[in-house]
């Protein structure tokens, strides 16, 4: 094992002590859902919203990330599977910095993302499953890559011709089809208030 000769240290200054300093908890919230359905949007202004209000927050998002810590890596199942994993584990590190993380991966793998739960620890992972209907993406389309999948030009594109399993559970669920995307966000910040994991009054 690669890892056998290796020794995990605890810090003097924990994560406890970065939360109690920032008056908030981190958490990771972990968009996930199809191309065009709004994730990076949507997580961009939950972020705004949670910046605004004083907090420390970091934001992973798909196409940036895979420009360059994952620019190895291409849509294979296993390059999926190894980008998430990959991600889940900077989203743990950066949540052990006191930050409150928004990832926005389409992450199509019900068991990548329940990998991901485990790395991050299920009391601070937060599945926020962006729903919208695939014809809903398909006619946003706002890179132009599903006219491209649909005319053959790209294979394996996630619900075209590679699935998307939709979360079985997750602990949040925003519909871009039916709600503007302020209104997305502003459940996501309340549902973080009503868990306690942050505080409306902070400054
Ligand atoms: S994931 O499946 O590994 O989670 P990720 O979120 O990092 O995907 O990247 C998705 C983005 O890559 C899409 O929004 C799109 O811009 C681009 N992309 C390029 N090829 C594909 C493909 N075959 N399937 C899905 N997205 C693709």
């Amino acid at each position: 094992m690669a890892t056998e000769n290796l020794h995990f240290h605890e810090h003097r200054v924990a994560r406890e002590l970065k939360e109690k300093r920032n008056q908030h908890k981190s958490r990771v919230l972990w968009f996930t859902g199809l191309s065009g359905s709004g994730k990076s949007t949507v997580a961009n202004a939950t972020e705004k919203l949670l910046h605004d209000m004083g907090l420390q927050t970091y934001i992973l998002d798909g196409d940036n990330v895979r420009m360059g810590l994952n620019k190895d890596l291409g849509f294979s199942p296993a390059d999926r599977t190894e980008n998430i994993r990959r991600i889940a584990e900077v989203a743990n590190l950066f949540a052990d910095s006191g930050s409150i993380v928004l990832t926005a991966f389409i992450s199509p793998y019900r068991e990548d993302r329940d990998s991901a739960r485990k790395t991050i620890s299920t009391e601070d992972f937060i599945e926020v499953f962006v729903s919208a209907d695939l014809s809903i993406c398909e006619a946003r389309d706002p890179k132009g890559l599903y006219k491209k999948a649909r005319a053959g030009e790209i294979k394996g594109f996630t619900g075209i011709d590679a699935p998307y399993e939709e979360p079985v559970n997750p602990e949040l669920v925003v519909e871009t089809d039916k709600h503007n995307i302020e209104t997305c966000a502003q459940i996501v910040v309340d549902y973080l208030v009503e868990e306690g994991i942050i505080s409306k009054t902070l400054v």
